[in-house]
C-alpha cells in the first residue's frame, strides 16, 4: 500500500471518529433541557440549542445573529425572560468563557428555575401559615385553659352559695348569745336607773361593753358575707385567722353534733392563694368528717387541724377520728360524683372540687390517708 493510500485511510477512520464525536456532542447539546447558547463578547448571539429555542419562543434563525440582550459581567445570575402568554420565567444563567472557531466567546446556560422557586415560595408560605397557626394555636389554648378556670371558679362560687343556708343558720345561732347579752344589758340599765348606781361611770361601761358585743356580730356578719364573695385575685393570707373563720362558719353545728375542734396553726403563718376558695375546700373536708361521724355514730369525734411550716411549703393536716376512709373506696375520693352516701345527701362533689381549688388554682397538693383511729387529709401549699 502506498505512503498515499494510508495516510488517505487513516484520514478517513480519522473523519469518522470525529464525525462520531461531533454526533455524540451534537446529541447532547441538542437534547439538553438547559437552553445552551454561545454569544460573542459583542454580545451577539452565535448558537441556540432546541431547548434556547423553546425558552425564547424563537426559532435559530430567528436568534442568531442577533443582540442577547442581558449582561454578560457575571458567571452567575438570575434572569426573566416573558415566556408563553403572560408568563414570566425565571431562568438561572451560568455564563463560561470558551473558544468557538478560533474566537473567544461566552458559552450561556439557561436553567429553568421557575418552578423551584414557585415551589419555595409556596413552602415559605405554608411554612409561615403553619407558624401563625401554632402561634394562634397556643393563644387558643391558653383562652380554653383560662376559660376552663373560670368555669371552675363559677361553679365553686355556685356551690359555696348553695351552702349558704345551712351556715346561715349557724350564724343566726351564734348571733342568739350576743343578742341575749345585749338585751340584759339594756334591762339592766332600766333597773339601775330606777333602783340607784346609775352614775357616768355605770353608764361608760355598759356602752362599751354593748358596743364590742356588736362590733363581734358585725364582725361575724363580715366575715360570713366576705366568706360568700367571689375571690377576685390571689393575695397572701393568714392561715390562722383563715382556719378559724371557716370553723366560726360550722361551729354552731359541730357544738350540737358534739364534735370537738382542735385547732394548733401557728400564728404567722400566710398562704398564697385564693382565701375563700380555701375556706371552702377546708370545709368541705371538715363537713366530710361531720358526715361520717354521724353516719358511724362515732363517740367523742374530735376534728384536729394543724397547720405548720415544712421547709418552704405549709402544711395543713385535717384530722379526725371516724374510722377512716375504706380500702376499696380511697382511690375514688377525689373523683367528682363519686359518693358513699345516699343520693339525697352528697353529689360527690365536695372533695374533686376541694382538689380544683388546691391543686390547679393554688398549686398546692390535696391527698388523703388513713391514720389511726380515722382519715387524715392533707394540703401542702
Ligand atoms: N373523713 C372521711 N372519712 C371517711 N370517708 C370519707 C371522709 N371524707 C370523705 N370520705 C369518703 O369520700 C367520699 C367522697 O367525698 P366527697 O366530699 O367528694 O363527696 P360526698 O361527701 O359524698 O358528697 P358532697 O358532694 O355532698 O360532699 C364520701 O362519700 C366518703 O365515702
Ligand atoms: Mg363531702
Amino acid at each position: 500500500m502506498s505512503d498515499f493510500s494510508r495516510l488517505s485511510e487513516q484520514l478517513e477512520l480519522r473523519t469518522a471518529e470525529l464525525r462520531m464525536c461531533e454526533g455524540r456532542f451534537r446529541n447532547i447539546i441538542f437534547r439538553s433541557a438547559d437552553g445552551i447558547l454561545l454569544v460573542s463578547r459583542e454580545g451577539m448571539i452565535l448558537f441556540v440549542n432546541p431547548a434556547a429555542e423553546r425558552i425564547f419562543g424563537r426559532s435559530a434563525d430567528e436568534l442568531e445573529g442577533k443582540p442577547f440582550g442581558f449582561s454578560l459581567s457575571r458567571e452567575r445570575t438570575e434572569i426573566s425572560i416573558s415566556g408563553a402568554g403572560d408568563e414570566t420565567l425565571t431562568m438561572e444563567m451560568r455564563l463560561v468563557e470558551t473558544e468557538w472557531e478560533g474566537e473567544k466567546v461566552y458559552l450561556a446556560t439557561l436553567r429553568d428555575i421557575t418552578g423551584r422557586l414557585r415551589m419555595e415560595e409556596r413552602l415559605r408560605k405554608k411554612k409561615e401559615r403553619l407558624e401563625e397557626l401554632n402561634r394562634t394555636l397556643e393563644e387558643k389554648i391558653r383562652d380554653e385553659v383560662a376559660k376552663n378556670r373560670e368555669k371552675d371558679h363559677l361553679l365553686i362560687l355556685q356551690s359555696r352559695q348553695a351552702a349558704m343556708g345551712e351556715m346561715i343558720a349557724g350564724i343566726a345561732h351564734q348571733w342568739r348569745q350576743p343578742l341575749t347579752s345585749i338585751s340584759l344589758l339594756i334591762q339592766d340599765l332600766g333597773e339601775t336607773y330606777v333602783f340607784g348606781g346609775f352614775d357616768k361611770e355605770y353608764l361608760d361601761d355598759t356602752i362599751s361593753k354593748t358596743l364590742n358585743i356588736i362590733q363581734h356580730m358585725s364582725r361575724t356578719i363580715d366575715d360570713f358575707s366576705g366568706f360568700f364573695k367571689r375571690d377576685k385575685e390571689k393575695k397572701a393570707f393568714n392561715l390562722r385567722h383563715n382556719v378559724d373563720r371557716a370553723v366560726s362558719f360550722v361551729e354552731t353545728g359541730l357544738r350540737y353534733n358534739n364534735v370537738a375542734v382542735e385547732v394548733d396553726i401557728d400564728d404567722d403563718l400566710t398562704v398564697v392563694g385564693y382565701p375563700n376558695e380555701f375556706s371552702q375546700a377546708l370545709l368541705n373536708i371538715i363537713g366530710n368528717a361531720r358526715d361520717i361521724f354521724r353516719e358511724r355514730l362515732t363517740e367523742n369525734p374530735v376534728i384536729r387541724i394543724e397547720g405548720y411550716r415544712k421547709k418552704k411549703r405549709t402544711v395543713i393536716t385535717v384530722t379526725d377520728n371516724g374510722g377512716g376512709i375504706s380500702r376499696e373506696i380511697i382511690h375514688r375520693i377525689f373523683e367528682p360524683y363519686f359518693t358513699t352516701r345516699a343520693v339525697e345527701n352528697g353529689t360527690g362533689l365536695g372533695l374533686s372540687m376541694s382538689k380544683t381549688i388546691i391543686e390547679k388554682h393554688m398549686d398546692g397538693k390535696l391527698t388523703a390517708c388513713n391514720v389511726e383511729g380515722g382519715a387524715q387529709f392533707r394540703i401542702e401549699i
